[in-house]
């Protein structure tokens, strides 16, 4: 592979991380850099700065990039409507190519000649961070020691952190696997390894259970402008404190939990578990802002692509030139995608009762059944003749050649 002099190294503080960062300076003697991203996972980073430098980093990087992955990857994945299999908003994949785009910059300032994640031979997560560090910068090598190395089990991974006193966290570990940002709380492994099973509520952090959720609904207002929320409640705030109240008060109500058996990319199948209380809420409220803004076809059309995008943030291809491509499409479509939406929770459940806009389409005298109705119902009849008349020609065709 080449020598391996400096290595920067995606971390996050917990056991693998800490194991693999000792194990590039034994392994490959590098120098190790670490860098670990905030994406709003509330850990205390201070904490993984100090464990860091004890377990030998030699210069640790921590970065608030909370406003770039809102902005940047969440908005825009919210604004093409991209949801993978219909359930899952995407949380931990709109994660990654940021953290491995932030990695590469850092191995470019500081000439380091590979990076490393912590990521196993199974998921999806190291094809985001190679395929992404390949678009980026394709001289730069990847290192994924959890692939390379023998150690098959935790204790194995324990007993290698003692020898080498790495500080092991005395708490008793859970038995799934969580990975967690503003958008969303990813967890699997654990009972949930058997689809037939209930996750049980121990697995939720974000949300109360809908049982245990408020007797009365709560009602939240929603401005969006160009489709990106910009207020709560009549409120105008930034995206990442917007995100942070919905996950709060969409979680109080129990809304955003989601049970998925998902097509992973390396081609098995495996069930997660998601919390995306704000993700929830946002999604459902810019729906139903496009049901008045976006005129049929157009609605029609994106619903494909949105799931086209869905799929492109799945598979680790963020930096791919037809994601920028649906970028613009999503853009034109949602200059018009302005207005209010009310949005009603309750007990798990959020639905839009309400939405309104200065480019609303529905128009009331064409709609209306009542008094004032000024849809033109004679032209009906010569429209219909015409739109069934390739159906018409046909039976016709048809009945002649059976010889009738
Ligand atoms: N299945 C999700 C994805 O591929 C989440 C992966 C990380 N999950 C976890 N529990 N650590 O995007």
């Amino acid at each position: 592979m080449g020598e391996i002099k400096k290595v920067v190294l995606a971390y996050s503080g917990g056991l693998d991380t800490s194991v693999i960062l000792k194990w590039l300076q034994e392994e490959y003697g590098a120098e190790v850099i670490t860098f670990t991203a905030d994406l709003g996972q509330g850990e205390d980073l201070e904490k993984v700065r100090e464990r860091a430098i004890k377990t030998g980093a030699s210069k640790v990087y921590i970065e608030d990039l909370k406003e770039e992955f809102v902005y940047n990857y969440v908005f825009p994945a919210l604004k093409a409507g991209a949801v993978y299999e219909s359930k899952y908003m995407l949380s931990t994949a709109l994660g990654r190519p940021l953290i491995a785009k932030k990695l590469v910059e850092i191995a470019e300032k500081e000439g380091a000649d590979a990076v490393a994640h912590g990521c196993t031979g199974k998921g999806n997560d190291q094809v985001r961070f190679e395929v992404t560090v390949s678009a980026l910068n394709p001289n730069l090598k990847v290192l994924a020691p959890v692939r390379e190395w023998s150690m098959r089990s935790r204790e194995e991974e324990i007993e290698y952190a003692m020898k080498h006193g790495i500080p092991v966290e005395a708490t008793k570990k859970s038995p799934y696997s969580v990975d967690l940002n503003l958008w969303g709380r990813s967890i699997e492994c654990g009972v949930l390894e058997d689809p037939w099973v209930e996750p049980p509520e121990e697995v939720f952090k974000l949300t109360v259970s809908p049982k245990e959720a408020p007797d009365e609904p709560t009602y939240l207002e929603i401005e969006f402008r160009e489709g990106i929320p910009v207020a709560l409640n009549g409120e105008e705030m930034n995206g990442v404190e917007l995100i942070q109240k919905l996950n709060e008060i969409a979680g109080r109500n129990g809304v955003g939990r989601v049970d998925l058996v998902e097509n992973r990319l390396v081609g098995i199948k495996s069930r997660e578990v998601y919390e995306h209380p704000a993700a929830t809420v946002l999604h459902t409220a810019l729906r139903g802002l496009e049901e008045i803004t976006l005129e049929r076809e157009t609605r029609h059309f994106k619903e494909i692509l949105a799931n086209k995008y869905a799929e492109l943030v799945y598979y680790g291809l963020w930096f791919h030139p037809l994601r920028e491509a649906i970028d613009s499409f999503m853009n034109t479509i949602h200059r018009t995608t302005t207005g209010t939406v009310r949005v009603k929770l309750f007990k798990g459940s959020c639905a839009v009762v309400g939405r309104k806009s200065p480019y609303s389409l529905y128009d009331y005298s064409l709609a209306t059944y009542e008094k004032g109705d000024m849809f033109d119902h004679k032209a009906a009849e010569g429209f219909i003749k015409l739109w069934g008349l390739p159906l018409k020609i046909k039976a016709a065709v048809d009945s002649k050649a059976k010889g009738e």
